[in-house]
């Protein structure tokens, strides 16, 4: 938790840019796994941490524009509690710690909310992802839970938008700490990709790594020898000499800031020729957008160059054909990287995205993309100082999709399919890192990058 002052004037600042009304915050509750008592580790709602700093399960706040007012709304424990749980301490202790005067019992909350309501009073509310607060809400205005979303408040989600965006120099320096954790989890499966181990076993090493030095991975896990499915979930495989494996985790401290690393390694610890002609240049387009990134641009343009240099190296090994510009224009790369370049990250490795994707990654009046890849960019904004973002090109060769628009003929004129049947078995690839914004370019965030050249990856894997 940082200082009670960070939460006051991020309140204060909150409070000025929202024009009247209550603005309601839920937290969130334990989850049952498969019964009621064997729950999911709790995970508190990123925006009542932000302004309320409590990692708690069951409480709310609500913020009263018109008076001033700011309360928490929490149960003291019982003795049943102290039994199973030890002591804790007072909600109006952990509310002070806060900054905020005024606790109440949880049960408070609905009659006040519904009072406001029906004094006419506007009560903001961001869209809700979790069905016990969908109910909430549903009950405390008296809709269906299922329309509660619809009446979500974009004053208040432009406001809280806009402040965390940008972060501060506190969480910046736990982004760093995040990313160091990422760094060590990362380089222990650098050590541990060795054939004949089973995928699960080198999760499972770099999961302990995040579980002994901070909270939970900041999503789960990816790893695969199948990296051109851009989301692998299956860890079932045993890494076979001479696949590339597609490596994308993140680690969660305790105060909840993240990371997002992704590294490509070849398993055995050698690249082949063919491998090394694709993952430079996905490896220079890393670094290529990272040059690029800086307040002025938009993330969209930076995309789009970064995409530009892959189709241009693609052109360069015989997969793609023709004019590059023109190829760029009508999606051509789509086939390749079909996600954006990055997102932004901080509390939520998709910072923010329950508040809405477009909300967050795009400004007023920039159009989001229907192509196939550049569709897929959350984040698209004029970048300023203290955006967190990562910078995540990728190289897939997809059999499914390059058949479908082989059949359809798509892009002929620039698509070389017949040399793409040589690649069918090739995998993907994908080198993320995340970087932050500062007043002249970019800066990578943790203490050190990952090894990412070509040299540095076998170096690192032969140690
Ligand atoms: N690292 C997972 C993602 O960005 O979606
Ligand atoms: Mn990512």
């Amino acid at each position: 938790m940082f200082s009670k002052e960070t939460y006051i004037a991020r309140r204060k600042k909150l409070a000025a840019s929202v024009s009247g009304g209550i603005l309601v915050f839920l937290g969130n509750n334990d989850s049952p796994a498969n019964y009621p008592d064997n729950t999911y580790i709790f995970r508190q709602d990123s925006t009542f941490l932000y302004y309320f700093g409590l990692d708690l399960p069951h409480l709310a706040a609500v913020m009263d524009i018109d008076s001033g007012g700011e309360m928490i709304f929490g149960d003291d424990v019982d003795m049943d509690d102290i039994i199973w749980m030890g002591p804790q301490k007072s909600m109006a202790e952990q509310a002070a710690a806060v900054g905020v005067g005024k606790t109440y019992p949880f049960a408070r909350l609905a009659a006040f909310v519904t009072d406001a309501a029906a004094k006419g009073r506007t009560v903001h509310y961001i869209p809700q992802y979790r069905a016990d607060n969908m109910i909430l809400f549903g009950e405390m205005l008296g809709i269906s839970p299922r329309l509660v979303n619809d009446g979500a408040s974009e004053e208040f989600i432009r406001a809280i938008v806009s402040q965390r965006l940008i972060k501060e120099p506190c969480e910046i320096a736990e982004i760093d700490r995040a990313c160091d954790l990422g760094y060590a989890m990362h380089y222990t499966a650098m050590q541990l990709l060795k054939p004949g181990l089973l995928e699960q076993e080198v999760v499972g090493a770099m999961e302990g790594v995040v579980i002994s030095g901070g909270y939970m991975t900041s999503f789960a896990t990816i790893l695969s020898q199948h990296g051109e499915t851009l989301h692998n979930h299956v860890h079932d495989k045993v890494l076979t000499p001479g696949k590339l494996c597609v490596i994308d985790a993140g680690a969660e401290i305790a105060s909840h800031y993240c990371s997002d690393f992704t590294r490509t390694l070849p398993v055995g610890g050698k690249f082949s020729q063919k491998q090394k002609e694709i993952y430079t240049i996905v490896s220079t387009a890393n670094s290529f957008a990272a040059e690029m990134a800086r307040p002025g641009i938009t993330y969209r343009e930076v995309h789009l160059a970064a995409s530009r240099l892959m189709l241009q190296g693609l052109k360069n090994v015989g997969l793609v054909k023709g004019d590059i510009d023109e190829a760029l224009a009508l999606g051509v790369q789509g086939l390749f990287m079909p996600h954006g370049l990055g997102h932004n990250m901080g509390l939520d490795v998709h910072d923010m995205e329950n508040l809405g994707e477009n909300y967050v990654g795009y400004d007023p009046g920039q159009e989001r993309s229907r192509q196939l890849g550049l569709g897929s960019l959350r984040m698209a904004r004029r970048l300023v100082p203290g955006h967190v973002i990562t910078d995540e090109p990728g190289i897939y060769f997809i059999p499914a999709l390059i058949e479908q628009w082989k059949a359809e003929g798509k892009f002929a004129d620039f698509i070389n399919y017949q040399a793409l049947e040589g690649y069918y078995d090739f995998g993907g690839i994908r080198l993320e890192d995340d970087i932050l914004i500062t007043p002249s370019g970019c800066r990578r965030l943790g203490s050190r990058r990952l090894p990412i050249t070509v040299d540095e990856v076998e170096a690192a894997m032969a140690c």
